[in-house]
């Protein structure tokens, strides 16, 4: 007999017929430290847990070894499916090169990574501020006369975004055509982005939780010190209804970057909303504490659903 509430599965071994524990591994960066960094993948592994599912939470390290799969292959044989919670963009490939089901998948982790990328992925599809990828200098030389004619043509102040950030950490305002040169020579090295500043929206945000497309936890934030309204930035949360135009958004974006899970930042623009970036990792710890959703519990169950599919 199986507890009750285990999670079972068809056998698909050549044993044929019986069932299956499914079992569940939670990757997570192994540089993780702090109690609040692992309260993330404890409370998946509780919500699997509660579901039937065993969940074991492992460093992502020693996955990435290409040709000798290092760990991927161990791993695939000793769980049936990767809560992937890094964003390191490699070991997800490798992991479903040895037929792993990720949630998120592979190349999800990769569209949301890169800033850019999201955008390209997404041009078209929801409403974004005017983008453009800066041009990068690989010698001597500069692309500030570059970076300032994109500027002119966007209008002052303009953000400047690199590609790989977050926290708003990487995200700056050149007011000028001296402080976009000033930053154009820092990141001429790095992929970075230029962006339409939405001036309506300065200070303020709103953050979307969407699990299997559907937004389920939504927060206003804002910053009364920073144009950037990051819990990080001194930003403060406070909970709001998704409209049917957040609701659109978030099942546009989570569909086309196939996301069973991300965080979804936005802007407040003139005429409506405006797509900012796609977290594909969002941390939900902040967000549950203002809107006491228990976003773990929904990702859980999703996982479940789509598991369920196998
Ligand atoms: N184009 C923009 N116009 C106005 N504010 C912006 C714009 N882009 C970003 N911001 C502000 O900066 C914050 C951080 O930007 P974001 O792209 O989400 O980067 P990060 O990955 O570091 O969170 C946003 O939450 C928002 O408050
Ligand atoms: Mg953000």
């Amino acid at each position: 007999m199986y507890p009750v509430g285990t999670f079972l599965c068809a056998a698909t071994s050549a044993a044929g017929g019986g069932y299956h524990i499914m079992k569940a591994v939670i990757l997570v960066n192994p540089f993780l430290s702090t109690e609040r960094e692992f309260y993330q993948p404890r409370r998946i592994a509780e919500e699997l847990k509660a579901r039937g599912v065993r969940a074991t939470v492992l460093a992502n390290a020693w996955v990435t070894s290409v040709g000798r799969t290092g760990r991927a292959d161990i791993l695939s044989r000793n769980y049936d499916f990767c809560v992937y919670l890094d964003k390191d963009k490699y070991a997800p490939r490798i992991l479903e090169a040895e037929g792993m089901r990720l949630f998120n998948r592979a190349s999800a982790v990769e569209l949301c990574d890169d800033k850019m990328l999201t955008h390209i992925a997404l041009a078209g599809k929801v409403p974004m501020p005017e983008t453009y990828p800066a041009p990068l200098c690989y010698k001597a030389g500069s692309a500030a006369e570059d970076a300032k004619a994109i500027g002119d043509a966007l209008g002052w102040p303009v953000v400047v975004k690199e590609c790989f950030g977050s926290f708003g950490e990487q995200v700056y305002l050149a007011r000028d055509g001296a402080e976009l040169a000033a930053l154009s020579e820092r990141l001429k090295l790095r992929p970075h982005l230029l962006q339409e500043f939405i001036s309506e929206s300065a200070g303020t945000d709103m953050r979307v939780i969407a699990v299997g497309g559907e937004a389920v936890a939504c927060m206003k934030r804002t910053s009364g010190q920073d144009f950037r309204s990051n819990l990080a930035c001194g930003g403060k949360g406070e909970p709001v209804a998704p409209t049917d135009e957040v609701r659109a958004i978030a099942e546009t974006v989570s569909r086309t970057l196939q996301l069973d899970y991300c965080g979804i930042d936005l802007l407040f623009g003139r005429e409506g909303m405006l797509l900012c970036e796609v977290n594909s990792n969002a941390f939900f710890g902040g967000i549950e504490e203002v809107t006491g959703v228990n976003v773990a519990g929904a990702y859980a169950a999703h996982i479940c659903r789509e598991i369920a599919k196998f």
